[in-house]
């Protein structure tokens, strides 16, 4: 079949205007019988991209590193925290959570700063662009958005966090600097998005477009090591996941969804941690729901730098991803670096019996 370039992802592909249904990447040339590492297997997929110079290459053995520095530092915060609390208290689970969420932001920062693969940066911890000067004559065509730690409540506890990222190319002339329209393209222009999960164990999972591969990390050698090939999402589960304390102030049609998951016996399954939520899902299937509540009337979960990289990465899995008004996250035109939205997120499955639920209860008055 003629090769054609996917104009969402500068892929070499066959025709495939929508990422949900990309060819996967052809993994027959990955050894299953050893041990294939982040490096190796980047490296090996560089040919499926038409804009083969190595940057994008570069970008995603940066961000690699990044979250081995960042899995040191939480490692070792759980344990500082566990003192903490049995010690003197000097050490405040606020505090420690604050630092890590700064700690996290900074490391990004800098490995992205250092090879000069990237030309500006947006990140949730900052309120604007953070523009990247070049290394040398390199002129970088890519832009990174981040959450640097997701779920960074969690640490004092102990518990499972992540980083997410996603990555384009920028639409501005490479010879000035990226302007706040490069960051402001849909979710479908993602070149590659993933995330980091710091949890039992640590794992990273990235898509650049030919479906999703997961790594897990062996801290004897320090390697992510590729753990699951071409993950997809359940098609149906009876698993649903969202912040049930809220009830009351979720909208009708959200209260008669949960009312059915109930009836039906559904388990719920909630972290607090979307990334941690969202890799549950990835593997187990489920709905993964951050609704409008009195709080957060538009959501309260970033576009930019958590539903749209979580969306292609599901998407990419098989799954499926909206936002409560049924429009698909990935084609929502952002209009602010920070601005939030709904989500239901997960196997394609549930995700369209809510948006039944959606349908016939939305109309109705409150
Ligand atoms: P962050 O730590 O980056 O601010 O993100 C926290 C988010 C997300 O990870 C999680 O799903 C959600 O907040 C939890 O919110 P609630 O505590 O309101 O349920
Ligand atoms: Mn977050
Ligand atoms: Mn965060």
């Amino acid at each position: 079949m003629a090769t054609t370039t996917n104009k969402n992802f500068g892929l070499k592909s066959e025709k495939t205007p929508y990422i949900g249904i990309s060819a996967p990447a052809d993994l027959s040339t990955i050894p299953t019988n050893r041990i294939v590492t982040l490096d190796e297997f980047i490296l090996r997929s560089e040919k499926d991209f038409v804009y083969a110079t190595g940057e994008l290459t570069g970008l995603l053995r940066d961000i690699g590193v990044a979250a081995k520095i960042i899995n040191r530092e939480v490692n070792k915060a759980g344990l500082v925290n566990i003192l903490g609390v049995a010690d003197s208290g000097e050490n405040q689970s606020g505090d420690t959570q604050q630092k890590l969420d700064v700690y996290a932001n900074e490391r990004l920062i800098e490995c992205l700063q250092n090879s000069g693969e990237v030309c500006a940066i947006a990140s949730e911890e900052n309120d604007d662009i953070i523009h990247v000067p070049p290394v040398g004559s390199k002129q970088s065509h890519y832009i990174v958005m981040f959450d640097p730690l997701d779920g960074s409540s969690n640490i004092d506890v102990n518990m499972s966090v992540g980083t997410i990222f996603a990555i384009y190319r920028r639409q501005s002339d490479p010879v000035g600097p990226a302007t706040k329209e490069d960051f402001l393209q849909s979710g479908t222009q993602q070149v590659a998005a993933g995330y980091v999960l710091y949890g039992t164990s640590t794992m990273l999972v990235y898509t650049t477009g030919r479906g999703v591969n997961g790594f897990t990390l062996d801290p004897s050698i320090g390697e992510f090591c590729l753990s699951h090939r071409n993950m997809r999402v359940p098609e149906n589960s009876q698993t649903y996941s969202v912040n049930q304390g809220y009830y009351s102030k979720f909208d009708l049609e959200m209260r008669r969804y949960i009312d059915h998951c109930s009836d039906q016996n559904y388990g719920l399954r909630y972290i607090g941690s979307m990334v941690s939520d969202v890799h549950r899902i990835l593997i187990q299937g489920g709905i993964f729901l951050y609704p409008s509540t009195r709080k957060y009337p538009k959501g309260k979960l970033r576009l930019l730098y958590e539903c749209n990289p979580l969306a292609m990465l599901m998407e990419q899995a098989g799954g499926k991803a909206l936002n409560t008004h049924l429009k698909r996250i990935l084609d929502l035109a952002p209009h602010d670096l920070h601005q939030r939205c709904t989500i239901a997120i997960g196997s394609p499955a549930m995700v369209d019996e809510l948006k039944n639920f959606i349908e016939r209860y939305s109309a109705l008055p409150l």
